[in-house]
């Protein structure tokens, strides 16, 4: 069982319509552990780095407008398999597609406003939290409920 660590962003939309809470609230009572958290608004420049995959595509200046529009919320998660657990909370890219219960699902409609973003594998989750993070700014800490939520 390999630790992984992996960057969330609430998006703009999220910040905008007050689901900061609630959308980190269902992945800190999943069990996931929270490294790293703040408010901060994203610039062009770190928009096409950490979309470096779509700059190319015909919906990258959308998404490059909406995710510099204000400001958002990035969180370092850690633990056991937290790419996946954090990429199935979130559920399907559109909202249209996520299973009932998803974030993705309960909290949107469209697929250019799907309120939180999740480091797609191992290797994202590093490249993303070193864009977003200095190594300072993510706490190394031991909790204590750790072998109620891991056997
Ligand atoms: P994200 O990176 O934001 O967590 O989303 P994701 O992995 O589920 O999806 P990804 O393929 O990385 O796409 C990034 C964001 O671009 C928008 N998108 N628009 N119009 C389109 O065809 C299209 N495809 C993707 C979505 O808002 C998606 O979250
Ligand atoms: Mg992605």
């Amino acid at each position: 069982m390999s630790t992984e660590r992996t960057l969330v962003l609430v998006k703009p939309d999220g910040v905008q319509r007050g689901l900061i809470g609630q959308v980190l609230s269902r992945l800190e009572r999943r069990g996931l552990k929270l490294i790293g958290l703040k408010l901060m608004q994203m610039d062009e420049a770190l928009a096409n780095q950490h979309y470096a995959e779509h700059v190319e595509k015909p919906f990258f200046p959308g998404l490059r407008d909406f995710i510099t529009s204000g400001p958002l919320v990035a969180a370092a998660f850690e633990g056991a398999n937290a790419v996946q657990l954090v990429r199935n909370t979130m559920g399907a890219t559109n909202p249209l597609d996520a299973t009932p219960g998803s974030i993705r699902a309960d909290f949107g409609v469209d697929l250019g406003r799907n309120v939180i973003h999740g480091s797609d594998s191992p290797e994202s989750g590093e490249r993303e939290l070193a864009l977003f993070f200095e190594s300072s700014e993510l706490v190394s800490w031991d909790r204590d409920v750790e072998g109620w939520i891991y056997e």
